[in-house]
């Protein structure tokens, strides 16, 4: 990993006493991984309001790099912090949702089976929020490359397919007052050295030579996937 390692941070949970004892914990397992703080914004470039996001699918930001896509969720329901397996037999703490109702989660968007992501012409992972064949049940994360399913209210932990570990957490810092939100880090294995050798060539054609690296800076714009891709497989079509 060439990401820098971390001091601390500020998971956006419902108490920032609470918050800093969970990432505390995350922090000394080695778990955690700040990285430059982004505000959400929406397309025009105003903060994106917690309250009242989308259900029905999955917004996409850059995180931490600009070619790195995340999604961000509105579970419609609290996702309660609990403890994950690092597969070592060390756990560390997943600080659950945040904002106004605890039901928003983000997640890095590379499956982690063999890296499929959203990009701008198509998307093999998506969120379904209704019932679907692939996974039996509703409000996962699947990827139809090769029929990962992926439990986004806890910790994105694999709920079946090929995946070897679960999706790395984007931190997210809510901010009640201003209803804002800020991605302040990531939370478990991201696999971005992996992504970048494996997609180079697109990601250079993307973003351009100069740019397919470069770190996302103070803000980044949240779509919706059905707007980010020109082709989303769906759930309930894989
Ligand atoms: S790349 Fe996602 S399941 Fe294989």
């Amino acid at each position: 990993m060439r990401e820098k390692s971390v001091l601390g941070l500020c998971a956006g949970l419902a108490t920032v006493a609470v918050a800093d004892r969970l990432v505390a914990g995350a922090v000394r397992r080695g778990e955690f991984t700040r990285w430059a703080e982004a505000l959400l914004v929406d397309d025009a470039g105003k903060p994106l309001a917690a309250r009242g996001l989308e259900t029905a699918e999955a917004l996409v930001f850059a995180y931490p790099y600009v070619s790195t896509p995340c999604f961000l969720m509105n579970l419609g329901a609290a996702a309660s912090p609990r403890e994950l397996s690092r597969g070592d037999g060390v756990s560390y703490r997943w600080p659950g949702g945040v904002g106004p109702a605890a039901s928003l989660v983000a997640y890095s968007a590379i499956c982690a089976h063999q890296l499929a992501y959203p990009s701008r012409q198509r998307s093999a992972i998506s969120y379904a929020s209704g019932a679907n064949r692939i996974a039996g049940r509703s409000r996962v994360i699947v990827c139809c490359a090769h029929h990962s399913v992926y439990d986004p209210a806890s910790g994105a932990a694999v709920l079946s397919g090929p995946a070897p570990q679960r999706l790395a957490t984007v931190v997210l810092r809510y901010e009640p007052a201003t209803q804002t939100l800020s991605a302040t880090g990531i939370l478990g294995a991201a696999l971005f050295d992996d992504f970048f050798v494996a997609y180079r060539e697109q990601l250079v054609e993307t973003y351009g030579p100069g740019q397919w690296r470069r770190k996302v800076e103070g803000r980044t714009v949240v779509t919706p996937l059905s707007r980010y891709s020109k082709e989303v497989v769906s759930a309930a079509g894989c």
